[in-house]
């Protein structure tokens, strides 16, 4: 199973750094796997802890691929770190060992610390669809034009049926780079 959240980790000089990332649950352990390079792997290899703050606003999630990293958090409570403020809950966590890799090492981690912090309120398409737009835009320059396109049609019929304020501003900041991309391959003849 793969918990798509946001991984907070400290940098050396105590700068919180957040990122989105799929991690992976395995029986008792939580697995981090960044590409190479990575900022939350630099970081999570000198202070060997992290934290997964799992909330249902997408925009956390657009935000932070899209230059928009600042959101509000909180010291975390057993370990050196910190935590969306407004997560539905989180988990602190310790770094077992790392699996390396030139491309994707696995950082595989123990849960020292859980709590909860509001309720699940039901699963929403928007935001599922706000999330898979997400991973579109970080694979922007991988993408074939008609992929995007086609995956970008289909992820819109639930998001304007069911979206909110929230999913419609996370959904337009994640637009910006796709429209330019669009501009700069019509610039391009492609
Ligand atoms: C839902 C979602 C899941 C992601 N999962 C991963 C992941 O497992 N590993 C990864 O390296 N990047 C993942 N990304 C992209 C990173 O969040 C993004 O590239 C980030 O800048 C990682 O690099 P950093 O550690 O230097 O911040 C994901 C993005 C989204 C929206």
């Amino acid at each position: 199973m793969i918990q798509e959240t946001i991984v907070t980790s400290l940098s050396t000089d105590g700068q919180c750094h957040i990122a989105p990332m799929g991690v992976h649950v395995e029986n008792d352990f939580l697995i981090i796997l960044p590409f190479r390079p990575s900022l939350t792997l630099e970081n999570i290899t000198h202070s060997g802890c992290a934290v997964l703050s799992h909330s249902d606003d997408v925009r956390v999630f657009a935000g932070c691929l899209t230059g928009r990293r600042s959101w509000p958090l909180v010291a975390a409570e057993r370990i050196a770190g910190m935590r969306l403020r407004d997560a539905l809950s989180h988990q602190e966590l310790e770094l077992v060992r790392m699996e390396d890799n030139a491309v994707r090492p696995r950082l595989i981690c123990r849960v020292v610390h859980t709590a909860t912090h509001a309720s699940f309120t039901g699963f929403n398409r928007a935001q599922f669809s706000v999330l898979e737009l997400a991973i579109l835009v970080s694979r922007l320059d991988r993408l074939p034009k008609e992929k995007l396109e086609s995956d970008l049609a289909y992820l819109r019929i639930g998001f304007e049926k069911t979206a909110g304020e929230r999913e419609r501003e996370a959904w337009e900041w994640l637009m910006e780079p796709i429209d330019s991309r669009r501009r700069k391959t019509e610039g391009d003849g492609l």
